[in-house]
């Protein structure tokens, strides 16, 4: 408690008032954490011990407002992920410099953990890395223990890897999709560029006080004006977004609150629901922006067949599909485009440092000088 009092300038008021009631019971009752993770679906439980039945204990009081807490962070915790940022780019740098056609997905992945752990003390990952090449770069959650990132990566292969260095429990996480072999082709450069298109779109328009949901809504927009340009798509995007079009190709929400868990929790505050729709259904945060929280900006365009074949047996959807064109996509697996953002009083700081336009990825992956090996 009084850690928590100590940091009390960064609580909002409602939360003050909270603990200020809270310090005047704390004399008769103890106070534990219960409560549920809405992000994951798991319940937090309150701890136990031998006595306990001798006190009055509340265990509905604290979860709100360690939440709360959790929500915005502090000038100590934006440090701390600045460098989990910091070290994990240099990680996926030091990955597309070893990237070849030949290699194992898997050793992408254990490169970026020895990268982490020994330039950085980075002993775990946030989360189990994503390493998919080719038609696995479409699988969502590819590279869990029924597909560990064990494919050999295939000239003309696109990479899509996720992964996210963790520093004394404070997550990053990040994704970089570029050719395997250096060099995009014209079908994976149009793709790409229609994600790094929404990615600044978005990230242009954060600031405090806009809503995250109108972002996801901004992305698939713009995923869908670019897909028209492709051939992909044919007619009005207005008209598209009324039948969720762009959850055919983005099915994963925009982004999410990152911190001490990797989806942070907060996402929903209690009597907030998620929107119930294709796409957004599946966007992590519902709340408005807000100064000081740490969020992904993640849109990605994923060509997953089963989608795809959903959209082509739903007349509302197949209408905008011209078929012929998408026809050679199927098999390209997917890009996506993650950066990990603060939110400061006028727009966004960007934490993740790495190339990002398809000039910057080829410059970079043909430039031996600039080679960075995993031993030294
Ligand atoms: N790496 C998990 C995610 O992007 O949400
Ligand atoms: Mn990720
Ligand atoms: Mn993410």
């Amino acid at each position: 408690w009084s850690r928590i009092n100590e940091q009390h300038y960064f609580i909002p008021k409602y939360i003050s008032f909270h603990l200020h009631n809270v310090s005047e019971m704390l004399e008769s009752i103890l106070v534990l954490q219960r409560g549920l993770n809405t992000d994951s679906g798991s319940t937090c439980r309150e701890a136990s011990f031998e006595g306990i039945s001798r006190f009055q204990v509340n265990n509905t009081l604290l979860h709100p407002v360690i939440v709360e807490c959790r929500l915005t962070k502090t000038d100590m915790e934006l440090e701390v992920l600045r460098y989990t940022n910091r070290i994990s780019s240099e990680a996926h740098k030091m990955v597309m410099k070893n990237v070849k056609p030949g290699k194992k997905e898997y050793e992408m992945e254990s490169l970026f953990q020895h990268y982490c752990y020994t330039k950085g003390g980075m002993r775990h990952t946030s989360y189990t890395c994503i390493c998919g090449t080719g038609h696995n770069s479409s699988v969502l959650h590819y590279g869990h223990a029924g597909a560990p990132n064990d494919k050999t990566i295939r000239d003309g292969d696109m990479c899509l890897f996720d992964m996210g260095g963790e520093y004394y429990c404070y997550s990053s996480d990040i994704t970089c999709s570029f050719p395997a072999n250096g060099k995009f082709t014209p079908d994976q450069k149009v793709i790409y560029e229609a994600v790094l298109k929404s990615s600044r779109t978005v990230m242009a328009a954060m600031k405090p006080g806009v809503k995250w949901t109108e972002m996801h809504r901004l992305a698939d927009k713009v995923h869908l004006e670019e897909l028209v340009k492709v051939g992909i798509l044919n007619g009005s995007v207005e008209e598209m977004m009324k039948v969720h079009l762009g959850s055919v190709f983005m099915p994963h929400g925009l982004g999410h609150l990152l911190g001490i868990d990797v989806h942070d929790v907060g996402g929903y505050p209690e009597g907030m629901e998620r929107i119930n729709e294709p796409g957004l259904k599946s966007l992590r945060m519902g709340r408005l922006v807000q100064e000081r929280m740490v969020l992904t900006v993640e849109p990605g365009i994923y060509f997953i067949n089963h989608l795809l074949d959903q959209a082509l047996a739903n007349p509302t959807q197949s209408c905008f599909i011209n078929n012929q064109q998408l026809a050679r996509f199927r098999g390209f697996g997917g890009v996506r485009i993650e950066d990990d953002v603060a939110v400061t009083a006028t727009g966004i700081e960007l934490l993740t440092c790495v190339p990002r336009t398809v000039e910057e990825i080829e410059a970079f992956m043909c430039d031996s000088e600039k080679s960075l090996s995993p031993l030294v």
